[in-house]
């Protein structure tokens, strides 16, 4: 893939994305090597607030808790907002510390979900990108959502011509929309991530019929239509690519770049816990599904093992709750309240889970369906365990590979403090 450059507004960039995981499974550790390395990488600032709070020792989460404490019986959240102003701080305080430790000729951007709909979707949203915006991001990915109103909410905004702003759509279909929204502003995305099927986190694809659909010919429709109306916008496509190879075909057929995600779970600059991350490279392909259990409607694809399936906890809106609608409620909400009314002892909930508290907790192990491919590259150690890599190797194993061969990671001592322990 070193043979192509991505060239985004006047820079150019190895033609590498590195995409959004949250919650904060693509930590700014992970972004910044990737811009270190002359690639683009993403932060997540799903639930920032308790991103904040575990980085910088804020108070965020509590504070909100307390302030709602008297709800916590109450089936009905619609009470329950998010202070916007505590919010911006959040997302200023942790994209401008990303920002300030940003070294290389890389970029780093932020992956917006409009999903994460926090009671009050406009509002929260264009916070969120507002805060982002002033504290100096590069570019932001507008995901998880059509967006179709997403370009007005920061259109006053001084840096709205500067700033790159990309959006992640699975379909010709979800596309359209969105450039006839973004042309009444007069701007136009400055690319455009087509996920396909394979991707991790939520698809844009049915969880009945998702295998019907290839990101290829997704790709290459949208190429077609973006040269028939003279559209000259970069096309990312992102979900299974696995090897460099799988990046040069996509380049050589007309896209300008391609976005990763799975290999980079694995990596020590990951968020996921360590033990997690063994559970990625142990997985097998029987023991990946995509499930409806997601509140936010999207199917989701994850580990069957995850263990946030078919638990019953109370839901925590009250610290929470980003995944409330405009009208404060979540299908976890119902199906707890539900299974409550049931039965209020041993509460299990098998048909959704509660995002936050879950992801928060990193219990929901989604992935791309390439992850039972990760065993094959890295090693296995002594004892039993795999060796984590460095987000560098897996880049530059993307950049530099050729004829889909993975290059393994140096292989590291397993017992290396010990001898330097016996040495000493
Ligand atoms: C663990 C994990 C979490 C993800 N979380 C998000 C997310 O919060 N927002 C989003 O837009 N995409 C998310 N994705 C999708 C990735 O950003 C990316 O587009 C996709 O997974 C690329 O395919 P690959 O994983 O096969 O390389 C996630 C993917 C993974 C593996």
């Amino acid at each position: 893939m070193n043979d192509f450059r991505l060239k985004l507004g006047e820079k150019e960039y190895v033609p590498i994305f590195v995409g959004g995981m949250g919650v904060d499974i693509s930590t700014a550790e992970l972004a910044l090597e990737v811009a270190r390395l002359g690639g683009i990488g993403h932060i997540s600032d799903a639930m920032v607030p308790t991103v904040s709070d575990r980085r910088f020792k804020t108070n965020y989460v509590q504070e909100k808790q307390k302030k709602y404490k008297f709800n916590i019986g109450n089936v009905d959240k619609s009470i329950v907002q998010f202070d916007l102003q505590r919010l911006a701080e959040a997302q200023k305080l942790f994209v401008s510390r990303t920002m300030s430790s940003k070294k290389g000729d890389g970029a780093i951007f932020i992956n917006c979900m409009e999903k994460l709909t926090m009671n009050s979707p406009r509002n929260t949203l264009q916070t969120r990108l507002i805060a982002a915006m002033d504290a100096g991001i590069d570019g932001i990915t507008l995901s998880a959502g059509l967006h179709l109103g997403s370009m007005e909410l920061m259109k006053d905004h001084p840096r709205f011509h500067d700033v790159m702003i990309g959006v992640i759509v699975s379909s010709l279909r979800a596309l359209r929309p969105f450039l006839k929204r973004a042309a009444k502003f007069k701007r136009l995305p400055d690319y455009i991530t087509v996920e396909g099927p394979m991707a991790g986190g939520h698809l844009g694809f049915g969880a009945d019929d998702w295998h019907e659909y290839n990101l290829k010919s997704i790709v290459n429709e949208i190429l077609d239509y973006l040269n028939q109306n003279d559209l000259d916008i970069p096309v990312i496509p992102a979900g299974g690519i696995f090897t460099g190879s799988d990046g040069v075909e996509y380049l050589e057929s007309g896209a300008s770049a391609v976005q990763v995600a799975t290999r980079f779970t694995v990596t020590e600059e990951c968020g996921l816990p360590e033990k997690t991350k063994q559970s990625y490279l142990e997985a097998v392909e029987e023991d990946i599904v995509v499930n409806t259990i997601s509140p936010t409607g999207y199917p989701m694809r994850m580990l069957k093992q995850s263990p946030g399936i078919g638990t019953g906890i109370r839901p925590n809106c009250e610290a929470f709750g980003y995944i409330l609608d405009s009208n404060g409620n979540c299908q976890y909400v119902d199906a707890y309240n539900r299974e409550f009314e049931k039965n209020s002892k041993n509460i299990s909930v098998e048909d959704k889970t509660c995002l936050c508290t879950q992801f928060r907790n990193f219990k929901i192990w989604t992935c791309g369906h390439n992850v039972y491919r990760l065993k094959d590259t890295t090693h296995k150690l002594e004892e039993g365990k795999y060796q984590l890599l460095r987000a560098e190797e897996v880049f530059k194993d993307y950049q530099f590979s050729k004829d889909h061969m993975i290059k393994l990671p140096e292989r590291k001592n397993s017992n290396a403090s010990e001898i330097s322990l016996a040495a000493a």
